[in-house]
């Protein structure tokens, strides 16, 4: 078992952050680590307990860098939308600086996602499509998203950073080539590089007063 970090759980929930520049692209991360992450992402919420998911892990590195020219190609599109992080404007001074600092940050990770010392994409059973729509994609996505966020949660108490990515959807399919995963039977819910990070002290990030998005006994 692996030597974990002193935070209290509000710490780990408050601290696990989007680690993009502190990523160590050079130390190895020893599979160990990913198995007991997973294990930990195992012991998440699914729907009906269908435990429907799988983690594709990728360490070698010419699908590494595959997969990283894919991530690359569609986070060029993401920068000619209005929703690119560095587009947003708030006019509150505060949350626009946060928003820069979020653009350059995932700049960067585009154009790096490849060299990461692992990439994990969380996958789950079935496809969502047609009129399949609202409580199916709900349930689906309910099923592996608490799970990732679990491996996300037990990489950053091992002293490793993740990045919850899904950029790489728009061209899901060359994704599922390159690694073989069946398609039309399963989809992948996100990709985040995993890496040691540099240092292990991160901050919770500024958020506004939690009355704001509070709705009590209704809307
Ligand atoms: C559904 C979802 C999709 C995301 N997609 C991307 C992405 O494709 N690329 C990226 O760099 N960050 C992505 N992020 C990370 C967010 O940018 C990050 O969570 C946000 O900026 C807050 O950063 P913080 O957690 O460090 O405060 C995504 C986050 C979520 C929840």
């Amino acid at each position: 078992m692996a030597h974990l970090l002193d935070l209290d759980p509000d710490q780990l929930l408050s601290t696990t952050r989007a680690v993009r520049f502190r990523l160590d692209l050079e130390r190895p991360v020893p599979m160990n680590l990913i198995e007991e992450c997973i294990a930990v992402a195992q012991q998440a919420p699914t729907g009906s307990n269908m435990q429907s998911w799988h983690f594709v892990v990728v360490t070698d590195a010419d699908k590494r860098k595959a997969v990283g020219d894919v991530y690359r190609r569609a986070f060029e599109v993401y920068k000619g939308l209005p929703i690119y992080a560095g587009a947003v404007q708030t006019g509150d001074a505060a949350r626009d600086a946060q928003q820069g600092r979020v653009a350059s940050s995932a700049d960067y990770l585009g154009e790096h996602m490849g060299d990461a010392p692992v990439l994990v994409i969380p996958c789950v059973n079935g496809r969502v499509g047609g009129d399949n729509v609202g409580m199916a994609a709900a349930s689906m996505m309910g099923g592996i998203i608490p799970a990732a966020w679990s491996f996300m949660l037990a990489a950053r108490a091992r002293g490793l950073g993740t990045c919850l990515t899904t950029l790489h959807l728009m061209f899901e399919q060359e994704v599922a080539e390159i690694l073989d995963i069946p398609f039309n039977e399963v989809s992948q819910a996100l990709l985040t590089p995993v890496a040691y990070t540099k240092g292990t002290d991160f901050k919770p990030a500024s958020r506004p007063d939690p009355q704001s998005i509070m709705h009590i006994d209704g809307w």
